[in-house]
């Protein structure tokens, strides 16, 4: 099949009617565009996943005006669409949808889906207030349009998955969320359509947030044996810190965050954490970057060693 652009929601609705009515599942990749290969991974591991029950994969291009608290990032956004279509080509996409704000947005619209809860509140949520609602609003209408069987985001963007797979759970939404891997340059920065607005300098500054992620990673190993009882929390200070000391001491980064949190509950840190994440986020310049990895520090077992 080869790739067809969409631009209205019935026409798009139409095409993708007539592949469920033949019992074919789709796969959904929603981007905002500027693709590089992180997207693409989206995409062929979506098509990979499609192809043996012989069904298809359907990207989305919409910068969501709602999502941007700062609207110099939106204007600023960069805005590749051609290159974006070969993308999606290359790594084997069926169909593009690439709706106008009008078309998403249309006069007198006024619902929004939002989330509560702490685990919405940290992080991004806290640095982009209203950004999630606007990511929530715009992935369960992209969802009830294109209706997909499964849907592909990064874990990249680890609070946005997080979010996204809480709100298919409490909406009873019928589409698996699918995580995929971060996709990273050679030199280990992750893959980031903002990337293209770094200096030369502030590019080769960025990577103090992979040193970050790194120098948390190794904590546990080096931590040795805090006391009992405050083990947990004096382990989550000394990671932070680490973490942040490593991207202050970068002259061109602003340090936004530096966590470390429960991977499965988004909360703090606990004795019954098995799995953290460390988050880290920081500007260089106007540019703002994020970046995580997980640990698989098994805190249990940790306690467990130390008493
Ligand atoms: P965007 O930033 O374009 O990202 C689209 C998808 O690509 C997201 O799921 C993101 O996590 C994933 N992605 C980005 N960089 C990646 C990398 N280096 N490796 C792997 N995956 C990566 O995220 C959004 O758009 C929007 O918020 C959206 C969900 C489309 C709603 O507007």
């Amino acid at each position: 099949m080869t790739l067809r652009v969409y631009r209205r929601i019935d026409e798009v609705r139409e095409a993708l009617r007539v592949v469920r009515s033949e019992g074919r599942p789709i796969g959904f990749v929603p981007t905002m565009g500027a693709l590089h290969r992180g997207h693409a991974s989206l995409i062929v591991r979506s098509e990979e996943e499609q192809r043996p029950e012989n069904g298809l994969t359907v990207v989305s291009i919409f910068i969501n005006p709602i999502q941007f608290e700062d609207r110099a990032d939106f204007s600023g956004y960069p805005r590749t669409l051609d290159d974006d279509v070969a993308c999606c080509e290359e790594a084997g996409a069926d169909m593009v949808f690439v709706p106008s704000a009008d078309e998403i947005y249309p006069e007198g619209f006024s619902t929004f889906v939002d989330t509560e809860g702490a685990y919405a509140e940290r992080l991004c949520g806290r640095a982009r207030p209203g950004h999630f609602r606007g990511v929530l609003t715009v992935v369960s209408k992209l969802f009830n349009i294109v209706q997909p069987t499964r849907a592909y985001f990064g874990e990249k963007d680890a609070q946005q998955l997080f979010l996204l797979e809480r709100m298919a759970k409490d909406l009873n939404t019928d589409i698996r969320i699918v995580g995929c891997p971060t996709v990273r340059e050679a030199d280990g920065l992750a893959l980031s359509s903002r990337n293209g607005r770094l200096s030369p300098e502030e590019r080769r500054a960025a990577l103090c947030l992979v040193r970050a992620l790194e120098a948390g990673k190794s904590k546990p190993e080096k931590s040795g044996n805090p006391p009992r009882g405050s083990a947990t929390g004096a382990f989550v200070a000394s990671v932070k810190a680490s973490m942040s000391a490593i991207i202050e001491a970068e002259p061109l980064a602003r340090l936004d965050y530096a966590e470390i949190l429960d991977e499965e509950t988004f909360g703090e840190v606990c004795d019954t954490t098995t799995k953290a994440l460390l988050a880290v986020a920081a500007f260089f310049g106007e540019t703002r970057l994020i970046d995580n990895t997980r640990t698989d520090t098994d805190f249990r077992k940790a306690q467990d060693e130390r008493r």
